[in-house]
């Protein structure tokens, strides 16, 4: 049996999963779903990323251990992938045993063959990303997440990645498909043909990873080891499953982000070849789901909530809609227009209704059970529609071969148009009661039953939680994950089912009250009630403080005064009680570019876990000072009604990016 083996990447567990993670994780359990239909043999392999500085340092700024930080946010992920009904078939994490042991065992091969050595890095490294960066006199940004990089001088062992250049160039070019989309291969090529200078892969002031097998005080590069987790996944380092590892090793694609083409395209190949293993037949990078035309990420706090789309939305909705909206490889906005659009048109007009309004007309004109016609009358309208279905089987299959997930369902959909055209031209319904009608009246709506039949079988790998729902309605006993598309030809399959319940799979949406809901209750706030997480405040004229008091005598500053005042969207990343004190917090917060603390007086306001991940104003350019011994690096702006009563903090009530100026 033909094998076929897909990764995500390991996602790192410093923060909580957000659409942009789900999404590639989405797009790999689409396709393996469609290869198992295909028949082939797949492995789908999924998992997290849980070493290095980052990890370390959102464990701390959170009081809890690197371990502890990993264990909670890999179960969130894990539980994510549930509740979107993601199947995948290895999960790995790069805690677990046997990836030490996989990690250390490739370090030690590239080290044997002569492609590691010991020396000094002194430059500049971005946390976030873990990624090395240009040489500078002073911190330049990272070159993919455009934050300030840090200073890094220490021992390290280096890999000899220069030695690599020219055996990647002509991998670029003896496989052209190995790098997708081909712009990137082009930008890959650039990359590698400008030289390629020998990359630091250990750290010495970095504890929280793998040791190096050589040497004690050494922690592996943290993309060393995560890239490992592709062979650790499948078995490699488990000396128990060397088997499935042969079977399953070289991957056909590694999916990825485009910011990450890079670690996969030139260090990965480059780290294999040193170790003798073979390298994947496929990287294919995607684009980045953007909110206001920038990339959707938590430390910018502009990241859409999965679980939020899944409550409202449903997780088969979602499905269709990252694959529909954006063409793979290219990046998309996210707007919940263009969701509710896709879900009311595309599922519940062109399939949902295509679906009720067939079943309802058959069970009305046959009863429950599905009759064996051997006389329908197969005019030029039905013979067209079955030469659409081949047509339609075939670039599909095209489309999905190439990950070209909008066009496989674009020319789904085309099909679906002409099978509603057909419908409503015929208008089966006024032949109900017609006994001299009867054949054409079967003809018409077994034709629509058997493309409904198909394309169901088709649409699975993208919707399989409402496509299960219209297979048991069609009443058919063969189990729809049990279909394969080389098999998939008109037929009367249908003959002699018995209907199921027939209910709408994909209800319509009422835009303006589901957008209601997203935003939450916008109102004023009585100055007097705690507020908890999830609710919004604003301001209206009928607030207290805003009617206390005229305009006249106030001390009025110039413009040039207010501009001295650097005020900043901050985002609580977390907070606890200083001790000994019943008013204050010390919370951290992030600011875009840096995380701060601050000590704020507003314990009597705020429960702790109530203000993380809270939108705050913070005055960003006030001058640190002490309280109660501990730094405050900023002030957090916040409206008081009177001297007794507890300060409300200054909020947003829409989306905002950590870091963004208030002018
Ligand atoms: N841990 C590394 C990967 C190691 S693989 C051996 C990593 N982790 S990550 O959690 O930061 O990112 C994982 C993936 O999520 C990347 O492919 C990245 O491109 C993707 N996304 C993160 N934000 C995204 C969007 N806004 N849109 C689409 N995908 C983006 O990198």
């Amino acid at each position: 049996m033909k094998t076929f083996y897909i990764t995500t990447p390991l996602y790192y567990i410093n923060a909580q999963p957000h659409l942009g993670h789900t999404y590639t994780t989405l797009v790999a359990d689409c396709l393996s779903r469609y290869k198992r239909m295909q028949g082939y043999d797949v492995c789908f392999l999924t998992g997290t990323d849980e070493h290095g500085q980052n990890i370390e340092r959102a464990a701390d700024s959170q009081g809890v251990s690197p371990q502890v930080l990993a264990n909670q946010n890999t179960e969130a992920y894990r539980r994510l992938w549930s509740q979107f009904d993601i199947k995948y078939d290895s999960f790995i994490r790069t805690t677990d045993d046997h990836h030490y042991a996989a990690a250390s065992q490739i370090f030690k091969r590239a080290f044997d063959n002569g492609y590691i050595y010991k020396g000094e890095y002194a430059g500049w490294y971005c946390i976030p990303c873990n990624l090395f960066a240009s040489e500078a006199d002073i911190a330049p940004n990272c070159e993919v997440c455009n934050r300030p990089t840090e200073r890094v001088v220490e021992e390290s062992y280096f890999f000899k990645l220069s030695a690599f250049q020219d055996r990647l160039l002509d991998l670029y070019q003896k496989k052209p498909d190995f790098i997708n989309p081909s712009f990137r291969r082009n930008e890959v090529i650039n990359f590698v043909s400008s030289g390629l200078k020998d990359l630091s892969v250990s750290r010495t002031s970095v504890t929280w990873g793998i040791p190096v097998p050589l040497s004690g005080n050494h922690v592996i590069y943290v993309w060393f080891d995560a890239l490992v987790g592709y062979l650790s996944g499948i078995g490699f380092g488990d000396p128990k499953r060397q088997e499935e590892f042969k079977k399953f090793w070289p991957a056909q694609v590694h999916l990825v982000g485009k910011d990450i083409i890079r670690f996969h395209s030139v260090y990965w190949p480059a780290f294999l070849l040193a170790a003798g293993i073979e390298i994947p037949f496929k990287v294919y990078a995607h684009g980045w789901w953007l909110q206001d035309e920038t990339k959707m990420s938590k430390s910018r706090g502009n990241v859409v909530d999965p679980i939020q789309l899944l409550d409202h939305f449903g997780g088969d909705a979602i499905r269709y809609f990252v694959l529909r909206e954006i063409s793979f490889g290219a990046d998309g906005n996210f707007s919940y227009d263009a969701l509710i659009q896709r879900i009311n048109s595309d599922l519940a007009n062109d399939f949902g209704n295509l679906v009720s309004r067939t079943l309802k007309l058959v069970s009305k004109a046959f009863g429950k059970t599905f009759p064996e016609f051997s006389d329908l009358v197969i005019a030029d309208k039905e013979r067209e529609l079955q030469g659409q279905v081949t047509l339609t089987i075939k670039y599909y299959e095209e489309y999905m071969n190439k990950l070209a997930f909008s066009k496989a369902l674009e020319v789904i959909w085309n099909l679906l148009s002409q099978v509603n055209k057909y419908i409503t031209d015929s208008a089966p319904w006024k032949m109900i009661d017609d006994e001299s009608q009867r054949t054409h009246l079967a003809t018409i709506l077994l034709t629509s039953t058997e493309i409904i039949r198909i394309v169901t079988v088709l649409l699975s790998p993208i919707l399989p939680g409402s496509c299960s729902k219209v297979w048991n309605q069609l009443g058919i006993q063969e189990k729809l994950d049990k279909q394969r598309i080389d098999k998939l030809e008109w037929g009367n399959v249908v003959g002699g089912c018995t209907l199921g319940k027939i209910e709408p799979v994909f209800p319509r949406l009422d835009k303006k009250s589901i957008i209601k809901k997203l935003v939450g209750p916008l109102g004023a706030n009585d100055g007097k009630k705690k507020i908890t997480s999830g609710e919004k405040v604003t301001m209206s004229k009928d607030t207290p403080l805003a009617k206390e008091s005229g305009s006249s005598d106030i001390a009025r500053i110039k413009i040039e005064d207010f501009t001295k005042i650097d005020l900043r969207v901050g985002q609580v990343i977390s907070a606890e009680k200083v001790k000994g004190t019943d008013r204050l917090l010390k919370l951290l917060v992030d600011l875009g570019t840096e995380n701060r603390q601050i000590i704020a007086g507003i314990a009597q306001s705020y429960k702790e876990e109530d203000l993380v991940g809270k939108k705050i104003v913070v005055v960003f350019n006030l001058q640190p000072r002490k309280m109660r011994g501990l730094d405050s690096n900023g002030m957090l702006l916040a409206a008081s009604i009177g001297e007794d009563e507890n300060p409300v903090l200054a909020t947003f009530s829409e989306e905002v990016p950590n870091g963004a100026r208030l002018k």
